[in-house]
């Protein structure tokens, strides 16, 4: 059994990696919030607790680390609105730069292994889907935050795995995401516009919980892409969604990026290549329509 310290908690990845890291492990989680959302998991008594902690205090941080001395720190903790972190800079760079650091300096003072979320959005989707290695180049704010975190990891420790993800997806307390505002709208009744030239693999973030606990035991290091085994456009991604949960999918009407007009530049041809990762886990990736059905056994409609 491992100690392992959760950021972001209450977040939609956070409340699956409590879920998935507490079957097995002691758990420290936290989030902005006074209480973690979602029922306390299904631990045995005294293996999981909960704290409030703002990645960007480092003294609450390092209190928080002393007292607990965790093994392994996951960090899903981030400023996430793409097009926030376009009009708020300062915070985007603070969560997800400055925060990042604080967890690093802690990693590396103590010998805690370091677990990291970044981005398909760290390249600038000429050409995705992108394998690890190819050379970032991020077309907004949100991306060069996100780049920049991972360089502070490279640079500072050894002992680090930086899962890159995309288009995260499934419930949770709380929680918004793309496939949760589809089945709003489209139950309302009401028209809704989806980008046909923006592509990525979604991916069901119990399914990328599921592989970052394995990551974990099998002690890898490095940099990883998992995400979703299936590469979609927004607007087939969406056209999925009705099909699965029955709603009306002539409801769903073509648009273009640009015709949308958001803040945020976003890539194109994004997405991330996950054969490494299907060679290296056990873990099953799951696709787009096997990702939707998981999550409509589990939602109360
Ligand atoms: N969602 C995606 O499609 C996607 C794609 C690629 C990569 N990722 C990465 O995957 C990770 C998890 O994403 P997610 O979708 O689960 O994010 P999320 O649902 O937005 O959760 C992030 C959590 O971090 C918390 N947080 C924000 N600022 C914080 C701070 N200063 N200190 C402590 N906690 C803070 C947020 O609290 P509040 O809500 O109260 O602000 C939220 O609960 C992130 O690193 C993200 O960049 C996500």
């Amino acid at each position: 059994m491992k100690k392992v310290f959760i950021t972001g908690a209450n977040g939609l990845l956070g409340q699956k990696l409590v879920s998935v890291f507490s079957s097995e492990n002691k758990i420290l989680a936290s989030d902005l919030q006074p209480e973690f959302f979602p029922p306390e998991p299904k631990a045995k008594e005294g293996v999981f607790e909960y704290r409030k902690i703002d990645i960007i205090d480092k003294r609450n941080l390092k209190n928080v680390i002393s007292y607990f001395n965790p093994e392994v720190i996951v960090n899903s903790a981030a400023y996430t609105d793409v097009d926030g972190c376009e009009t708020e800079k300062d915070k985007a760079w603070m969560v997800n730069v400055e925060g990042v650091k604080n967890l690093v300096d802690l990693c590396k003072k103590k010998k805690i292994k370091l677990v990291h979320l970044s981005t398909d959005y760290l390249f600038d989707g000429r050409n995705g889907p992108y394998s690890e290695d190819e050379p970032p180049n991020p077309l907004g704010y949100y991306g060069l935050t996100k780049l920049e975190s991972e360089k502070i990891i490279k640079k500072n420790l050894d002992d680090y795995i930086i899962v890159r993800t995309n288009v995260l997806y499934g419930n949770g307390v709380r929680i918004n995401n793309f496939v949760l505002w589809v089945i709003e709208k489209l139950k309302k009744g009401e028209n809704i516009k989806i980008i046909t030239d923006e592509f990525n693999n979604p991916t069901l973030a119990d399914n990328l919980a599921e592989a970052i606990s394995e990551l974990v035991k099998k002690d890898f290091k490095g940099i990883i892409n998992v995400a979703g085994s299936e590469y979609f456009s927004r607007y087939d991604f969406a056209q999925r969604i009705a099909l699965t949960f029955n709603l009306d999918k002539e409801k769903i009407t073509p648009i273009t990026a640009k015709e949308l007009k958001r803040k945020a530049p976003r890539p194109s041809k994004g997405g991330l290549k996950i054969d490494f990762a299907k060679k290296i886990l056990s873990t099953r990736i799951l696709g787009v329509d096997e990702g939707l059905e998981y999550m409509k056994s589990n939602l109360k409609l």
